[in-house]
């Protein structure tokens, strides 16, 4: 697939600098990809669910990984306003995907274009906004040699 036909596309700017959530991202923008070459507006509801669903499962693996690391750096105690403003944006998200599904689920179709746009927007502006912030801080915290565990221990 060339890169003018995908939805969105892995950009330098989106690296947080957490590994294993960077891993997680390309993998949401893959599924995104996917989504966006898969369906049309004469696709099948249950193509469009199955897509929804998959992305709304993964999203939700997604964000356990990133509040298991923002407990563990103990973000919430350091930076509660950038914490919970990361907790409702994740809310947010499910909330509005699941109400997707639930319009699919009731016989309704989606406009493909408007699916895709919103969850291409949302991913990349939560990722320029919101995790490299979570990024920013889990790094300088290593960089002062802290650890997952480590706060609550000394
Ligand atoms: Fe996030």
């Amino acid at each position: 697939m060339s890169q003018e036909s995908q939805a969105i596309t892995w950009r330098a700017e989106f690296a947080t600098g957490v590994a294993i959530i960077d891993d997680q991202h390309r993998v949401l923008i893959h599924m995104l990809n996917d989504a966006s070459t898969k369906l049309n507006d004469r696709s099948p509801i249950a193509d469009f669910s199955k897509i929804v669903q998959g992305l709304l499962s993964y999203a939700g693996y997604h964000f356990q990984t990133e509040d298991r690391l923002m407990a563990e750096y103990d973000y919430a105690g350091q930076c509660a306003a950038a914490a919970s403003m990361h907790a409702s944006q994740h809310k947010a998200f499910a909330e509005k995907v699941i109400a997707v599904q639930e319009t699919l689920k009731a016989g309704q179709r989606v406009q493909k274009a408007v699916l895709v746009s919103f969850l291409t927007e949302w991913l990349a502006d939560h990722i320029l906004n919101t995790d490299k912030a979570l990024g920013a801080y889990i790094g300088s915290q290593q960089a002062g040699g802290v650890s997952p565990g480590s706060t609550s221990s000394s």
